[in-house]
């Protein structure tokens, strides 16, 4: 049987060949741990997956982005309403995400030259991500719809969140007020109808953080006869 990968002799080639795109350039998919069922690399990599601070510098190929995208729309869709959309922030919409974003936490600093160096830092820091992408999500106007299409658009984020997870890269899931400001849907020209519902920032992790423990399922699960 021919394998994904040399030393790996009990997995299975992908049909589908192997992954197209890594960060740097190779031909297959990073090694994520030791050889096993073809289902080993899964489990290695949403064991992997931590939330990730900082980033190298190193760039993530476009073609690295446009791979996970093609996974996060892969996830369960009820009704196949496709709810949604993912933007790409460029230099220009980073700089509007920085200066939104630091606006908000300079508010909440009341001495005016700390508060301005708060708005710098944030500004900064965005800028630095090597890759950011929003991601928004269709409002149907039946709730019922508005929730499945909620839950949809999550599960193609984590689809996306675990397979840069497998390529040995970091992410970030980010939510929280200044998704509905209207200065950031304006600048990234979010569409009436549509909500931006959480950011994700990508790339190379600068840090590996320990991973923060989760109640063993055992403990939040009941059998029921
Ligand atoms: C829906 C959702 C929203 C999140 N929003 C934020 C956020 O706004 N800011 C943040 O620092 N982390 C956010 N996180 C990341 C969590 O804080 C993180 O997953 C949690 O601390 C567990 O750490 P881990 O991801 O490394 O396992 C969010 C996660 C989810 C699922």
């Amino acid at each position: 049987m021919s394998t994904a990968r040399a030393g790996a002799a009990d997995v299975p080639a992908d049909p589908a060949g192997p992954a197209r795109a890594r960060i740097d350039g190779g031909a297959g998919p990073e090694p994520i741990g030791p050889a096993g069922p073809p289902w080993a690399a899964m489990d290695a990599a949403i064991r992997a997956r931590r939330s990730v601070k900082a980033f190298t510098d190193r760039p993530v190929p476009r073609e690295v982005v446009e791979e996970l995208l093609e996974l996060a729309v892969l996830a369960p869709n009820h009704r196949l309403t496709e709810p949604w959309g993912f933007l790409v922030l460029g230099p220009e919409a980073k700089r509007a995400l920085g200066r939104v974003l630091g606006r908000r936490k300079a508010r909440k600093v009341a001495d005016p030259a700390a508060a301005e160096a708060v708005r710098a830092k944030v500004e900064r820091e965005v800028l630095a991500v090597p890759v950011i992408l929003a991601v928004t999500c269709a409002e149907a106007e039946d709730p019922e719809v508005r929730a499945e299409d909620s839950a949809a658009t999550f599960m193609a984020i984590e689809n996306l969140l675990i397979a840069a997870a497998a390529r040995g890269l970091g992410t970030h899931l980010k939510t929280g007020a200044v998704m509905d400001d209207p200065e950031l849907r304006a600048a990234l020209g979010v569409e009436a109808g549509r909500r931006i519902v959480a950011q994700i920032y990508l790339g190379e992790p600068a840090e590996r953080p320990a991973p923060r423990p989760r109640t063993p399922a055992a403990e939040k699960t009941r059998w029921l006869e």
